[in-house]
């Protein structure tokens, strides 16, 4: 049966979006539809609305959601109904070329459902990273909704769906950072703080946080950040060389999407060095890069998507670090908000004033 939800949505690009009464349809073979409980506001939705993503309008916007199984369609075996669940925007398929070869983290045709959701007035919906969770019900592909311990609620679980996965799997599967490693993360947003508590957990001797504002400093060192670099201040290559030794990081993050900062990042490396482009760039961006220095420095340039995760494998391993204090949620969660207040979350994002906003979403 087609229910009645409310959702947020982008008619046209860089216009507001409103809530609105969304029509959804039953879950189709190897679907779900899954109630939401909260959802995170992300740098991505704000780059949907722009119409800087693509153009399939109308998108419905949100893909950080946490929330319970309320129906399953045909064929389904897990999840259940009334599991709690995270839900991924990225599902391994089991039978691309990269799943084939035991990568599934690679895959190159990812799970999404067929569209079930429209507008009052018909028009299908394009949900934000196939996933859609600025509504009250999405539709998502069975493998798209992981299972976790409920002893990690929903405002803070909906995190570990985008921005927390990505900037955690960034440190501990692309770049496999070493426990006694030096690390710089340029741009502590909600990402770069991932990344910075990531480099915590994985032990890391030295966490440099460079950013150009104060608040996200202070945060940084809240997550566990050992040496704080504003880059307004000076070059903070040369800030991160000092905090060094001379030598650099064995490990550099960036977590903007800039090439400015993409070459402070490799130029802030020892030797050897690693650095970690997480940064989503948009199509006008080149990169000057002086070869024979980058090949002088060896060493490797590497991309993550989502942090290299395995949804199924890490969104329960996540859950469970913060269940057991190792994981820090609660301090990512700078506003609880609700459905209607997604526009003033993305004016606080583009001022700065946030890590993460979160929709939560009454359970009756
Ligand atoms: N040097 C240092 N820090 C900078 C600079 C700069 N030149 N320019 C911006 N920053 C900082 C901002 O002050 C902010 O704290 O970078 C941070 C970016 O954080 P957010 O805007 O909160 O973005 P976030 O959600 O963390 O995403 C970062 O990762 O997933 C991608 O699309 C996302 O490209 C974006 C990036
Ligand atoms: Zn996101
Ligand atoms: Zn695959």
């Amino acid at each position: 049966m087609t229910i009645t939800g409310r959702g947020v949505v982008a008619r046209r690009a860089g216009e507001p979006a409103h809530v609105e009464e969304i029509l959804i349809d039953p879950p189709g073979p190897g679907e779900v539809l899954v109630r939401v409980q909260a959802s995170g506001v992300c740098h991505t939705d704000l780059h949907y609305k722009l119409g800087s993503v693509g153009n399939d309008f109308p998108y419905l916007l949100g893909h950080e959601g946490a929330g319970i199984v309320e129906a399953v369609g045909e064929g389904v075996t897990a999840p259940a109904v009334g599991d709690y669940v995270i839900l991924a925007w990225r599902a391994p398929c089991g039978n691309c070329r990269f799943c084939a070869i035991g990568q599934p983290h690679l895959c190159a045709a990812s799970l999404n459902a067929e569209p079930r959701m429209r507008t009052a007035d018909g028009v299908t919906l394009s949900p934000a990273l196939g996933i859609g969770t600025f509504c009250t019900h999405t539709v998502v592909a069975a493998r798209q909704a992981v299972p976790v311990s409920t002893e990690c609620p929903p405002v803070q679980a909906c995190l570990i769906g985008c921005g927390v996965m990505t900037g955690i799997g960034a440190v501990l599967y692309t770049a496999s950072v070493r426990r006694g490693s030096t690390v710089a993360v340029f741009g502590c947003g909600g990402v770069g703080a991932s990344v910075i508590q990531g480099a915590r957990i994985a032990h890391a001797a030295k966490i440099i946080a460079v950013d150009i504002a104060e608040n996200k400093l202070n945060w940084a060192r809240e997550f566990g950040a050992t040496d704080l670099v504003n880059a307004r201040d000076g070059d903070p290559v040369a800030a991160i060389k000092e905090l060094t030794g001379g030598n650099g990081v064995d490990f550099s993050f960036e977590a903007i999407g800039r090439p400015e900062t993409l070459l402070q990042a490799l130029w802030a490396r020892d030797l050897a060095g690693t650095c970690v482009l997480i940064g989503v760039p948009d199509p006008t961006m080149r990169l000057d890069l002086p070869i024979q220095q980058f090949f002088g420095l060896g060493g490797a340039l590497r991309v993550s998507w989502y942090g290299d995760c395995l949804p199924s494998r890490d969104f329960p391993m996540l859950a469970d670090w913060y269940r057991r204090g190792d994981l820090d949620l609660d301090r990512a969660v700078t506003r609880v908000i609700t459905l209607d207040e997604t526009e003033p979350a993305f004016e606080a994002m583009e001022r700065g004033e946030t890590l993460r906003s979160v929709v939560h979403l009454p359970d009756d």
